[in-house]
């Protein structure tokens, strides 16, 4: 019995997940245990509110924490000497908070992704899957020709009806930008890139668009979907920046969660490759934001959302939908959740 047990653990996968008290983290971590992983989330806590993560995912059989920040590469000496997996989510994830300090956003964007991928490579290629963003493409997508109804922008060009792929615009050649955090994001993209071919870290890209759901600790700043749920449920103001025609597509946490274990999984399938990932452009996985607080104040009790309209913010794009058909093809996932699923669990969950 007690063999039999022991090799049970020899079995068993560790992975860890760095940023893991964050709001995908937590996503991750949860299925990951659910589906008899040994779970190590690495995080410093720096996002207010994840604490609150923590002290759930701690409840949880096989889970363990280890604070830490990726800045500090010796912080890493506390991982564990078996690792089977390695998922990068830890990041300052937020654009207005790039454009206030660069140097930070690069600092745990650039050089902390960086220390990841070498702690990968010096211990013999230990898979990695590093979380990318939209971001890393150019606000020259706007040049675009538009046409608009009452609650959304549209792109008017045929060819862009499955959304953005992968080749999109990133460059920005003759003034088109993207913001810090989407060039800290793409110099950590492309130095994954680097590291699975020349070091042979087997790595896998997720661009990802506007990710929501459970454990997010949504603010202005960051996590908007999230956050008008919160300003609908609490009575807090809402600024709009731009005319809230613009439109994103949205993929719920639990879904982007089985993408990522997935992935893990066959990871030398997909070493090297680079996914757009998000709701994509099926009705209910996209949404303007006039559209999203339409529904919420039809659908749920309370006062209307008081809304202030400012001026767009720097770099955003005004229309961006994933192109999804590659990941989808490669790995056989797609997106379950859609927004009004995913909204009304969110909001459910709310205190
Ligand atoms: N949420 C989205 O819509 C979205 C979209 C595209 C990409 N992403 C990317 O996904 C990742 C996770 O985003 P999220 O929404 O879960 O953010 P989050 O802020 O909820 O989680 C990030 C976690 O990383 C931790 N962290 C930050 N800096 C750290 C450091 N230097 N060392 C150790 N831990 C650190 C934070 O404390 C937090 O727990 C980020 O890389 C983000 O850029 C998110």
């Amino acid at each position: 019995m007690l063999i039999l047990k022991t090799k049970e653990k020899l079995a068993m996968k560790n992975l860890v997940v760095f940023g893991g008290a964050g709001f995908i983290g937590t996503n991750i971590c949860k299925l990951a245990l659910s589906r008899g992983y040994r779970v190590y989330a690495f995080d410093s806590l720096m996002r207010p509110g994840v604490e609150e993560n923590l002290a759930f995912l701690k409840q949880l059989k096989g889970f363990h924490f280890i604070w830490g920040d990726i800045r500090n590469s010796s912080d890493f000496q506390n991982l564990p000497e078996k690792i089977d997996g390695l998922i990068n989510v830890a990041a300052n994830p937020s654009i207005p908070k790039s454009f206030l300090n660069p140097r930070h956003d690069f600092e745990c964007n650039v050089i902390g992704h960086l220390n990841i991928l070498d702690y990968a490579r010096e211990h013999g290629g230990i898979p990695l899957i590093f979380a990318s963003t939209m971001k890393v493409y150019t606000d020259s997508i706007n040049l675009l020709p538009l046409k608009e109804n009452k609650t959304r922008l549209l792109l008017k060009e045929k060819k862009y009806r499955f959304g953005f792929d992968e080749k999109t615009d990133i460059d920005g050649v003759d003034g088109f930008t993207n913001s810090p955090y989407g060039v800290s994001k793409f110099a950590a993209d492309k130095y994954s890139r680097e590291y699975a071919k020349h070091y042979g870290v087997p790595v896998v890209i997720n661009r990802m668009s506007c990710i929501y759901g459970l454990y997010q600790k949504g603010v202005a700043d960051q996590g908007w979907l999230d956050w008008f749920v919160r300003a609908k449920k609490y009575g807090y103001p809402l600024t709009i920046f731009g005319s809230g025609k613009q439109v994103r597509d949205c993929l719920f946490g639990t879904d982007l969660a089985e993408l990522y274990l997935l992935q893990m999984e066959k990871i030398n399938q997909y070493s090297g490759k680079v996914f757009n990932v998000g709701g994509g452009p099926e009705e209910g996985f996209n949404t303007s934001l006039l559209e999203i607080i339409a529904h919420l104040n039809k659908n749920y009790p309370g006062p209307q959302l008081k809304l202030t309209f400012a001026d767009w913010r720097p770099s955003d794009q005004r229309v961006y939908i994933s192109d999804i058909r590659k990941v989808k093809k490669a790995t056989g996932w797609k997106p379950k959740t859609d927004i009004a699923k995913g909204v009304q669990q969110i909001w459910q969950s709310l205190p």
